[in-house]
Protein backbone atom coordinates (compact mmCIF):
# COMPACT_ATOMS: atom_id res chain seq x y z
CA UNK A 1 0.00 0.00 0.00
CA UNK A 2 0.99 3.35 -0.99
CA UNK A 3 1.34 5.87 2.14
CA UNK A 4 -0.92 9.15 1.72
CA UNK A 5 1.37 12.06 2.05
CA UNK A 6 0.70 16.05 1.89
CA UNK A 7 0.35 18.20 -1.51
CA UNK A 8 -1.89 16.12 -3.02
CA UNK A 9 -3.76 19.00 -4.56
CA UNK A 10 -5.20 16.35 -7.12
CA UNK A 11 -7.08 14.06 -4.57
CA UNK A 12 -8.09 17.14 -2.43
CA UNK A 13 -9.26 19.96 -4.06
CA UNK A 14 -8.70 23.58 -1.88
CA UNK A 15 -7.39 27.20 -2.33
CA UNK A 16 -4.54 27.00 -0.05
CA UNK A 17 -2.16 23.84 0.35
CA UNK A 18 -0.91 23.81 3.88
CA UNK A 19 -0.12 20.51 3.71
CA UNK A 20 3.17 20.36 2.22
CA UNK A 21 6.30 22.50 3.02
CA UNK A 22 7.65 24.36 0.27
CA UNK A 23 9.33 27.81 0.85
CA UNK A 24 6.77 30.45 0.27
CA UNK A 25 8.83 33.05 -1.19
CA UNK A 26 8.71 30.27 -4.36
CA UNK A 27 10.50 29.95 -7.51
CA UNK A 28 13.21 32.07 -8.31
CA UNK A 29 13.11 34.17 -11.64
CA UNK A 30 16.41 32.64 -12.37
CA UNK A 31 14.93 29.08 -11.99
CA UNK A 32 11.79 29.60 -14.03
CA UNK A 33 14.31 31.48 -16.83
CA UNK A 34 16.40 28.18 -16.71
CA UNK A 35 13.63 26.12 -16.35
CA UNK A 36 12.32 27.12 -20.05
CA UNK A 37 15.09 27.61 -21.44
CA UNK A 38 15.53 23.61 -20.92
CA UNK A 39 12.90 23.65 -23.25
CA UNK A 40 15.38 23.58 -26.33
CA UNK A 41 17.83 21.05 -24.57
CA UNK A 42 14.86 18.53 -24.04
CA UNK A 43 14.79 17.07 -27.27
CA UNK A 44 18.63 15.46 -26.21
CA UNK A 45 19.06 13.03 -22.98
CA UNK A 46 19.92 14.45 -20.00
CA UNK A 47 23.91 14.49 -18.73
CA UNK A 48 23.58 11.06 -17.05
CA UNK A 49 26.64 12.30 -14.28
CA UNK A 50 25.04 15.64 -13.84
CA UNK A 51 28.62 17.08 -14.23
CA UNK A 52 27.60 20.93 -14.10
CA UNK A 53 25.20 20.14 -11.08
CA UNK A 54 27.63 18.17 -8.95
CA UNK A 55 30.38 20.57 -9.73
CA UNK A 56 28.46 23.82 -8.28
CA UNK A 57 27.03 20.94 -5.66
CA UNK A 58 30.95 20.24 -5.03
CA UNK A 59 31.66 23.87 -4.36
CA UNK A 60 28.69 24.77 -1.99
CA UNK A 61 29.02 21.80 -0.34
CA UNK A 62 32.45 21.42 0.18
CA UNK A 63 32.37 17.83 -0.29
CA UNK A 64 34.61 16.12 -3.70
CA UNK A 65 32.30 15.72 -7.03
CA UNK A 66 32.51 12.00 -6.77
CA UNK A 67 30.80 11.78 -3.16
CA UNK A 68 28.12 13.59 -4.70
CA UNK A 69 24.72 11.99 -6.88
CA UNK A 70 22.26 13.66 -8.01
CA UNK A 71 18.56 11.79 -7.46
CA UNK A 72 14.75 12.35 -8.69
CA UNK A 73 13.79 13.86 -5.90
CA UNK A 74 15.23 13.21 -2.60
CA UNK A 75 12.83 9.93 -2.12
CA UNK A 76 14.71 8.15 -5.12
CA UNK A 77 17.75 8.25 -2.86
CA UNK A 78 16.14 6.40 -0.14
CA UNK A 79 14.78 3.51 -2.34
CA UNK A 80 18.17 3.67 -4.42
CA UNK A 81 20.12 3.32 -1.28
CA UNK A 82 17.89 0.18 0.12
CA UNK A 83 18.29 -1.11 -3.20
CA UNK A 84 21.95 -0.87 -3.36
CA UNK A 85 22.92 -1.81 0.39
CA UNK A 86 20.07 -4.81 1.02
CA UNK A 87 19.95 -4.20 4.32
CA UNK A 88 18.59 -6.72 6.62
CA UNK A 89 17.69 -5.02 9.66
CA UNK A 90 16.84 -0.73 9.70
CA UNK A 91 16.16 1.57 12.38
CA UNK A 92 13.40 4.01 12.28
CA UNK A 93 11.77 6.43 14.58
CA UNK A 94 8.21 6.51 15.15
CA UNK A 95 6.66 8.97 13.31
CA UNK A 96 9.05 9.86 10.73
CA UNK A 97 8.97 10.31 7.26
CA UNK A 98 6.74 7.38 5.27
CA UNK A 99 9.24 6.74 2.50
CA UNK A 100 11.99 4.94 4.32
CA UNK A 101 9.33 2.09 5.53
CA UNK A 102 7.97 1.75 1.85
CA UNK A 103 11.86 1.62 0.37
CA UNK A 104 13.13 -1.13 3.48
CA UNK A 105 9.78 -2.99 2.93
CA UNK A 106 10.31 -2.74 -1.14
CA UNK A 107 13.76 -4.86 -0.54
CA UNK A 108 12.37 -6.86 2.06
CA UNK A 109 14.29 -5.38 5.23
CA UNK A 110 13.13 -5.96 8.36
CA UNK A 111 12.06 -2.68 10.59
CA UNK A 112 12.77 -2.12 13.97
CA UNK A 113 10.72 0.45 15.14
CA UNK A 114 11.80 3.76 18.11
CA UNK A 115 8.39 5.23 19.47
CA UNK A 116 9.53 9.13 20.04
CA UNK A 117 6.72 9.75 23.72
CA UNK A 118 4.54 12.33 22.88
CA UNK A 119 5.01 13.52 26.70
CA UNK A 120 8.99 13.94 26.06
CA UNK A 121 7.55 16.66 23.18
CA UNK A 122 8.52 13.61 20.35
CA UNK A 123 12.32 14.37 20.94
CA UNK A 124 14.87 11.79 20.42
CA UNK A 125 16.57 10.70 23.59
CA UNK A 126 19.22 7.89 24.41
CA UNK A 127 16.38 4.88 24.13
CA UNK A 128 17.04 5.12 19.98
CA UNK A 129 20.90 5.33 20.59
CA UNK A 130 20.48 2.03 22.86
CA UNK A 131 18.88 0.94 19.79
CA UNK A 132 21.41 0.73 17.84
CA UNK A 133 23.17 -2.75 17.67
CA UNK A 134 25.83 -4.69 15.90
CA UNK A 135 22.93 -6.12 13.62
CA UNK A 136 21.67 -2.98 12.81
CA UNK A 137 22.54 -2.35 9.13
CA UNK A 138 21.14 1.41 8.80
CA UNK A 139 19.40 3.88 10.35
CA UNK A 140 17.29 6.58 8.50
CA UNK A 141 17.74 10.34 11.48
CA UNK A 142 15.44 13.14 10.42
CA UNK A 143 16.56 16.52 11.25
CA UNK A 144 14.62 18.26 11.87
CA UNK A 145 11.80 15.19 11.81
CA UNK A 146 8.86 15.25 9.78
CA UNK A 147 6.35 15.60 11.04
CA UNK A 148 6.83 16.46 14.38
CA UNK A 149 9.32 19.64 13.39
CA UNK A 150 11.91 18.39 16.32
CA UNK A 151 15.78 19.51 15.91
CA UNK A 152 18.09 17.04 17.33
CA UNK A 153 21.24 19.37 18.68
CA UNK A 154 24.47 18.79 18.15
CA UNK A 155 25.50 16.75 21.07
CA UNK A 156 23.10 14.84 19.98
CA UNK A 157 24.09 14.38 16.05
CA UNK A 158 27.85 13.65 17.77
CA UNK A 159 26.37 10.30 19.88
CA UNK A 160 24.46 9.26 16.79
CA UNK A 161 27.83 9.34 14.38
CA UNK A 162 29.87 8.27 17.26
CA UNK A 163 27.42 5.05 17.87
CA UNK A 164 26.96 4.04 14.29
CA UNK A 165 30.37 4.26 13.96
CA UNK A 166 30.72 1.77 16.85
CA UNK A 167 28.08 -0.78 15.18
CA UNK A 168 29.53 -0.50 11.96
CA UNK A 169 25.83 0.92 10.92
CA UNK A 170 24.95 2.69 7.65
CA UNK A 171 23.48 6.00 9.01
CA UNK A 172 21.01 8.29 6.93
CA UNK A 173 20.86 11.92 8.23
CA UNK A 174 17.87 13.11 6.11
CA UNK A 175 18.94 17.15 5.90
CA UNK A 176 15.84 18.00 4.02
CA UNK A 177 14.72 20.16 5.84
CA UNK A 178 17.43 21.67 7.88
CA UNK A 179 18.55 24.66 5.52
CA UNK A 180 15.08 26.79 7.12
CA UNK A 181 16.82 26.28 10.14
CA UNK A 182 18.80 29.31 11.40
CA UNK A 183 22.80 28.39 11.94
CA UNK A 184 21.57 25.39 10.23
CA UNK A 185 25.63 24.55 10.17
CA UNK A 186 25.78 23.53 13.65
CA UNK A 187 23.45 20.95 13.74
CA UNK A 188 24.70 19.24 9.81
CA UNK A 189 26.31 15.91 10.38
CA UNK A 190 28.60 16.94 7.23
CA UNK A 191 31.44 16.89 10.02
CA UNK A 192 31.17 13.50 9.99
CA UNK A 193 31.45 12.50 6.83
CA UNK A 194 35.22 11.53 7.51
CA UNK A 195 33.37 8.46 8.71
CA UNK A 196 32.98 6.12 6.32
CA UNK A 197 29.73 5.13 7.14
CA UNK A 198 27.23 8.28 6.69
CA UNK A 199 25.09 9.55 3.96
CA UNK A 200 23.48 13.41 3.64
CA UNK A 201 20.54 13.35 1.94
CA UNK A 202 19.84 17.12 0.97
CA UNK A 203 16.58 18.16 -1.19
CA UNK A 204 16.03 21.26 -3.90
CA UNK A 205 11.78 20.34 -3.65
CA UNK A 206 11.40 22.45 -0.22
CA UNK A 207 13.52 25.18 0.18
CA UNK A 208 14.07 25.76 -3.67
CA UNK A 209 10.53 25.43 -3.93
CA UNK A 210 10.46 23.07 -7.27
CA UNK A 211 8.62 19.92 -5.70
CA UNK A 212 7.33 19.33 -9.46
CA UNK A 213 10.56 19.37 -10.83
CA UNK A 214 11.96 16.38 -9.32
CA UNK A 215 15.86 17.12 -7.37
CA UNK A 216 17.53 15.75 -4.83
CA UNK A 217 21.15 14.94 -4.00
CA UNK A 218 23.07 12.67 -1.44
CA UNK A 219 26.45 13.72 0.15
CA UNK A 220 28.32 10.29 0.81
CA UNK A 221 31.50 9.44 3.23
CA UNK A 222 32.47 6.54 1.03
CA UNK A 223 33.11 6.63 -2.95
CA UNK A 224 32.35 3.14 -2.85
CA UNK A 225 29.05 3.86 -1.55
CA UNK A 226 28.41 6.63 -3.86
CA UNK A 227 29.68 4.47 -6.52
CA UNK A 228 26.93 0.52 -5.26
CA UNK A 229 23.96 3.37 -4.80
CA UNK A 230 24.45 5.33 -7.95
CA UNK A 231 24.68 1.45 -9.93
CA UNK A 232 21.66 0.94 -8.45
CA UNK A 233 19.78 3.96 -10.18
CA UNK A 234 18.16 4.18 -13.95
CA UNK A 235 21.02 6.03 -15.74
CA UNK A 236 18.92 9.33 -16.95
CA UNK A 237 16.82 9.91 -13.82
CA UNK A 238 17.51 14.03 -13.34
CA UNK A 239 16.03 15.68 -16.21
CA UNK A 240 17.57 18.66 -18.01
CA UNK A 241 14.93 20.61 -16.98
CA UNK A 242 15.59 19.18 -13.08
CA UNK A 243 19.64 19.80 -14.08
CA UNK A 244 19.01 23.34 -15.53
CA UNK A 245 16.59 24.18 -12.87
CA UNK A 246 18.94 22.97 -9.84
CA UNK A 247 22.43 24.77 -11.11
CA UNK A 248 20.16 28.25 -11.30
CA UNK A 249 18.50 27.79 -8.08
CA UNK A 250 22.24 27.79 -7.05
CA UNK A 251 23.59 30.64 -8.45
CA UNK A 252 20.63 32.70 -7.01
CA UNK A 253 21.55 32.77 -3.48
CA UNK A 254 20.53 36.25 -2.69
CA UNK A 255 17.19 35.59 -2.78
CA UNK A 256 17.02 32.08 -0.86
CA UNK A 257 19.13 33.77 1.53
CA UNK A 258 15.67 35.70 3.14
CA UNK A 259 13.75 32.47 3.71
CA UNK A 260 15.12 31.39 7.08
CA UNK A 261 14.57 35.21 8.70
CA UNK A 262 10.83 34.89 6.63
CA UNK A 263 9.90 32.06 8.23
CA UNK A 264 11.10 32.94 11.37
CA UNK A 265 8.92 36.04 11.29
CA UNK A 266 5.83 34.16 9.76
CA UNK A 267 5.96 31.06 12.24
CA UNK A 268 6.43 33.53 15.47
CA UNK A 269 2.93 35.33 14.13
CA UNK A 270 0.92 31.79 13.23
CA UNK A 271 2.39 30.69 16.68
CA UNK A 272 1.25 33.72 18.58
CA UNK A 273 -2.32 33.43 17.18
CA UNK A 274 -2.54 29.72 17.85
CA UNK A 275 -1.35 29.69 21.32
CA UNK A 276 -4.89 30.10 22.45
CA UNK A 277 -6.63 28.26 19.93
CA UNK A 278 -4.81 24.78 19.17
CA UNK A 279 -4.99 21.94 21.54
CA UNK A 280 -0.96 22.02 21.91
CA UNK A 281 1.78 22.70 19.63
CA UNK A 282 4.88 20.38 19.56
CA UNK A 283 7.99 21.29 17.30
CA UNK A 284 8.56 23.79 14.90
CA UNK A 285 12.07 24.04 14.20
CA UNK A 286 11.96 24.46 10.49
CA UNK A 287 8.95 25.50 8.02
CA UNK A 288 6.03 23.97 9.28
CA UNK A 289 4.28 23.50 12.42
CA UNK A 290 3.15 19.81 14.27
CA UNK A 291 0.08 20.21 16.67
CA UNK A 292 -2.54 18.36 18.16
CA UNK A 293 -6.22 19.63 17.54
CA UNK A 294 -9.69 17.89 17.34
CA UNK A 295 -10.44 14.63 15.47
CA UNK A 296 -11.55 15.96 11.85
CA UNK A 297 -10.66 19.33 11.96
CA UNK A 298 -8.57 18.87 8.89
CA UNK A 299 -12.10 18.08 7.20
CA UNK A 300 -13.46 21.53 8.73
CA UNK A 301 -10.64 23.17 7.22
CA UNK A 302 -11.30 21.88 4.32
CA UNK A 303 -14.41 23.14 4.05
CA UNK A 304 -12.72 26.39 4.13
CA UNK A 305 -10.60 25.97 1.11
CA UNK A 306 -7.64 24.80 3.53
CA UNK A 307 -5.93 21.65 2.99
CA UNK A 308 -3.43 20.93 5.98
CA UNK A 309 -1.57 17.20 6.83
CA UNK A 310 -3.59 15.00 8.86
CA UNK A 311 -0.94 12.71 10.53
CA UNK A 312 -3.11 10.06 10.96
CA UNK A 313 -1.26 7.62 9.09
CA UNK A 314 2.22 8.40 10.52
CA UNK A 315 3.17 4.92 12.58
CA UNK A 316 2.61 5.89 16.34
CA UNK A 317 0.14 8.87 15.58
CA UNK A 318 -3.86 8.75 15.57
CA UNK A 319 -6.43 11.49 13.96
CA UNK A 320 -5.50 14.23 16.55
CA UNK A 321 -2.63 15.18 15.52
CA UNK A 322 -1.95 17.99 12.72
CA UNK A 323 1.38 19.58 10.41
CA UNK A 324 0.78 22.77 8.64
CA UNK A 325 3.33 25.02 6.35
CA UNK A 326 4.68 28.46 7.37
CA UNK A 327 3.17 30.11 4.28
CA UNK A 328 2.98 33.79 3.26
CA UNK A 329 1.34 36.34 5.30
CA UNK A 330 -1.92 36.59 3.29
CA UNK A 331 -2.22 32.97 3.14
CA UNK A 332 -1.32 33.09 7.31
CA UNK A 333 -4.27 35.17 8.07
CA UNK A 334 -6.52 32.91 6.09
CA UNK A 335 -5.48 30.22 8.09
CA UNK A 336 -5.84 32.29 11.42
CA UNK A 337 -9.34 33.44 10.11
CA UNK A 338 -10.46 29.64 9.29
CA UNK A 339 -9.30 28.42 12.50
CA UNK A 340 -10.46 31.32 14.64
CA UNK A 341 -13.74 30.42 13.03
CA UNK A 342 -14.12 26.74 13.63
CA UNK A 343 -13.32 27.34 17.27
CA UNK A 344 -16.09 29.97 17.65
CA UNK A 345 -18.35 26.89 16.12
C1 LIG B 1 12.13 14.16 5.51
C2 LIG B 1 11.95 14.06 4.03
N1 LIG B 1 12.93 13.51 3.30
C3 LIG B 1 12.82 13.39 1.96
C4 LIG B 1 11.69 13.83 1.30
C5 LIG B 1 11.58 13.64 -0.19
O1 LIG B 1 11.88 14.82 -0.84
P1 LIG B 1 11.72 14.92 -2.41
O2 LIG B 1 10.41 15.57 -2.67
O3 LIG B 1 12.89 15.76 -2.83
O4 LIG B 1 11.79 13.56 -2.98
C6 LIG B 1 10.64 14.40 2.02
C7 LIG B 1 9.43 14.87 1.36
O5 LIG B 1 8.47 15.28 1.94
C8 LIG B 1 10.78 14.51 3.43
O6 LIG B 1 9.80 15.03 4.18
Amino acid sequence: MRHEHGGNIYAKKCDIDFSSNINPLGMSENVKKAFINSFEMSVFYPDPECTELRKKLSLKEKVDFSNIICSNGAAELIFSICFALKPQKALLASPCFAEYEQALNACGCVIERYVLKEENGFCFDEGFLNKITYDTDIVFFTNPNNPTGVLANAEYVDKLAERCLKTNTIIVFDECFLDFVLDSENYSAKRFLDNKNIIILKAFTKFYAMPGLRLGYGLFAEKDIALKVRSAMQTWSVSTPAQMAGIAALDDGIKYKKTVDYIENEKKYILSRISNLAYKVYGHSANFIFFKEMEDFDKLMLEKGILIRSCKNYNSLNGSFYRIAVKSRKDNERLIKAWTEIKRG
